[in-house]
């Protein structure tokens, strides 16, 4: 332990962190080796490249950006049926399993818990989880079978999450049978100094990596081999704050597999040019998303001979994935975007500073920045009101909160 000690000092004293052992003395046995645990386990140079990124003017984007072809679920013709058969045989084949995306920390709504356990005022007073739970079990008789549910948390929400599936008994789930609880990476959060924080129980202030996480920690925790023991090609992604996700759509699954893509994303069109929403697009030739803030006013606006945006297909967090894509993404380092947050830390006199305002850096990454993995993906326009219904702010926002949530979800299930 000692000569740990006085390795772990050492690196510590390269990278001008020595801050994080200030308040070791004071732990007990366990928080002790689990704080040298932690940092031997943090990639320094990565957060030191990732500190200079926070002070760098961003970079001008030199990338080609062109539209991307879809397909608009309702103008599928006779093809829609052709798909459809196709996809449905698979999935009663046992060939799909769904991941929800659960590992965020749902500041904007503000609810104290994780989000899934979010119950949205339906009269019912079912929770973010319950709801997705009735959809995939309902799909699943459709098909005759179970479709197995693979969840992924953060380790800051996963002993609650798996508390609230284990009180409401896993909604008919068997655990580690077909539902599945799987971690997140994370990474550590720096002040504006560069400097590791400490959170409150004196261990690193870690956070969770972003949805871009869920490739590697899908291979690193085995649920891809498990998904593989199963029978699993095909699998979907998607948050679990969109209580209308669709997660089991034969017709997505058979053009993946008639395209012989191995990735296949849906969209919604922008509700106007200039909607604050990440696009698909090509990035030198490769399927991509890009943001709002990175397209012109002109390429917002630009559209095709028939009227259509070029620039126009928001992507949704509804994608699906065949375990070989899923295992080539997670073996890829993604870039870590930056956010600039609150965070909660011990000081180095090893007193709480709660701030009000932002104070820490975060890196996240983004699930699409993989896409440009594959050579080629299919993206299916569907509607809006059928699969869109994004609760990620309080109400008091008025847009994508639990009010409008609630109103789309009514609506579409035909409930008073
Ligand atoms: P958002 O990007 O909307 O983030 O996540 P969030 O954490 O829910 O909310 P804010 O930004 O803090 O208000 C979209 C989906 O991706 C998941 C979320 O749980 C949600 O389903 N997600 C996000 C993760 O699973 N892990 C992450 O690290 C980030």
């Amino acid at each position: 332990m000692d000569n740990d000690l006085g390795e772990i000092k050492a690196i510590l004293k390269k990278y001008s962190q020595e801050h994080l052992l200030n308040g070791y003395d004071k732990l007990d046995e366990a928080y002790k080796k689990k704080l040298l645990e932690e940092i031997s386990e943090i990639d320094f140079e990565l957060i030191k490249s990732l500190y200079e990124k926070t002070k760098k003017e961003p970079e001008v984007n030199k990338d080609e950006i062109t539209p991307i072809s879809y397909l608009d679920k309702f103008k599928l013709g006779d093809k829609y049926k052709y798909y459809e058969n196709i996809g449905k045989k698979a999935i009663k084949e046992g060939k799909l399993a769904v991941v929800t995306m659960a590992g965020g920390q749902g500041t904007r709504l503000g609810h104290d818990g994780p989000k899934g356990t979010y119950d949205i005022g339906l009269d019912s007073h079912k929770s973010l989880f319950e709801l997705l739970s009735d959809y995939i079990k309902s799909e699943g008789k459709k098909y005759g079978v179970t479709i197995p549910w693979f969840i992924m948390t953060s380790r800051e929400n996963n002993k609650s999450t798996e508390e609230f599936f284990e009180k409401h008994k896993y909604f008919g789930y068997q655990k580690n049978k077909n539902i599945f609880f799987f971690i997140q990476g994370e990474l550590p959060m720096i002040d504006t100094e560069g400097k590791i924080l400490i959170g409150e129980d004196g261990l690193i202030k870690l956070a969770a990596d972003g949805h871009g996480g869920v490739y590697e920690s899908l291979v690193k925790d085995g649920m891809t081999e498990k998904m593989r023991e199963l029978g699993v090609e095909w699998v979907f992604i998607g948050g679990v704050d969109n209580c209308l996700v669709k997660m089991v759509d034969p017709v997505l699954m058979g053009i993946a597999i008639d395209k012989n893509v191995t990735v296949a994303c849906k969209s919604v069109v922008k509700a106007n040019p200039h909607e604050k929403v990440g696009v698909f697009c090509k990035k030198n030739g490769r399927p991509n998303v890009i943001e709002y803030s990175e397209i012109t006013d002109e390429m917002a606006e630009a559209t095709d001979k028939d009227g259509e945006l070029l620039y126009g297909e928001s992507h949704i967090l509804c994608n699906l994935f065949s375990i070989d894509a899923i295992e080539r993404m997670g073996s890829e380092p993604l870039p870590y975007h930056v956010a600039f947050k609150k965070a909660k830390y011990i000081d180095k006199d090893g007193n709480l500073v709660v701030p009000d305002s932002p104070n820490a850096y975060k890196f996240e990454a983004f699930l699409f920045d993989a896409f440009g993995e594959v050579d080629d993906m299919a993206v299916l326009r569907v509607k809006r009101e059928e699969e869109f219904a994004p609760v990620k702010n309080a109400d008091s926002a008025g847009v994508d909160c639990p009010k409008t949530a609630r109103e789309l979800y009514k609506k579409y299930y035909n409930l008073s």
